[in-house]
């Protein structure tokens, strides 16, 4: 692990970091220095994951990333009892797979109002604020299969491909305010999301990842500290894919 302090001062929102990929970002840059709030739907979940933070000054909120009524009272709570936000880890996703011809309406809109929808919601918030004072990093955390597609998928991957739009858009439009936006497009890491994947589509699986490993919310999470910080300064709009090289 990383010695150094580099986020020190700062305030970083990750959405969904009471578990999984979301908790190992939170600890990551807690450890670089910054002062987390974790926001998920779970406020006791939440609440817990803050405790196990390193450090102080962390704080845990209860919100739907998919409302963006939440979204706009969280930041404003979060600013007034931890500070002005200076990164944000749009973190929170769901799945609800299934083959296109069965994949109900709301499997459709729970999927994008969610993982693309929740990322808007939160970056016209905290853009606006970023922007005030020239500074800000974002990095939204998408999917190798937003790249590549996957059958049984097809929401899943629309909302992550509608991501990589949505970042380097921001990332375009948000350069002059000195205001980065960035996507760490995860391959299959080990959570609760992919707790449910049969033995033997694991396997298959690992066949094609060259590393021949699934890997461990950790090595997202040291991705995303480096790119919500200081030596990434001169990177915006890049998706970078953090798969054991199972996409290239
Ligand atoms: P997870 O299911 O363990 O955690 C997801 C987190 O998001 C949870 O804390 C959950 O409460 C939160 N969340 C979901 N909907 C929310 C909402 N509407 N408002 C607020 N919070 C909400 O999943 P995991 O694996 O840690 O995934 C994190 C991110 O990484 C997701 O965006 C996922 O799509 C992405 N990802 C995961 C991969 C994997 O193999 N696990 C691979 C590629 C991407």
């Amino acid at each position: 692990m990383t010695e150094t302090r580099e986020l020190e001062g700062g305030v970083a929102i990750v959405t969904g970091g009471s578990r999984g990929i979301g908790l190992a970002v939170s600890a990551a840059l807690a450890q670089a220095g910054a002062a987390v709030a974790i926001v998920a739907r779970d406020a006791e979940r939440a609440a817990g994951a803050v405790t196990g933070l390193p450090g102080d000054g962390h704080a845990a909120y209860s919100c739907d990333v998919a409302d963006p009524v939440a979204c706009k009272k969280t930041v404003a709570a979060v600013e007034s009892a931890q500070g002005a936000v200076s990164i944000l880890v749009n973190n929170a996703g769901i799945t609800r797979d299934n083959i296109l011809l069965r994949l109900r309406d709301d499997d459709w809109a729970d999927v994008i109002g969610t993982n693309l929808g929740g990322a808007f919601n939160m970056i016209r918030v905290v853009a606006r604020r970023m922007m005030k004072r020239r500074a800000g990093s974002i990095v939204n955390i998408t999917s190798v299969v937003g790249l590549m597609g996957n059958a049984g998928q097809a929401n899943y991957a629309a909302s992550k491909a509608g991501l990589h739009g949505l970042t380097k858009s921001v990332a375009k439009e948000l350069a002059s305010r000195n205001i980065r936006c960035n996507a760490v497009a995860p391959g299959f890491i080990t959570t609760d999301m992919t707790a449910g994947l049969a033995d033997s589509v694991v396997e298959d699986l690992r066949e094609r990842i060259p590393l021949a490993r699934f890997g461990e919310p950790e090595d997202v999470a040291g991705v995303v500290r480096f790119l919500a910080g200081p030596e990434a300064r001169y990177i915006t709009g890049q998706i970078l894919t953090v798969d054991g090289g199972m996409a290239m």
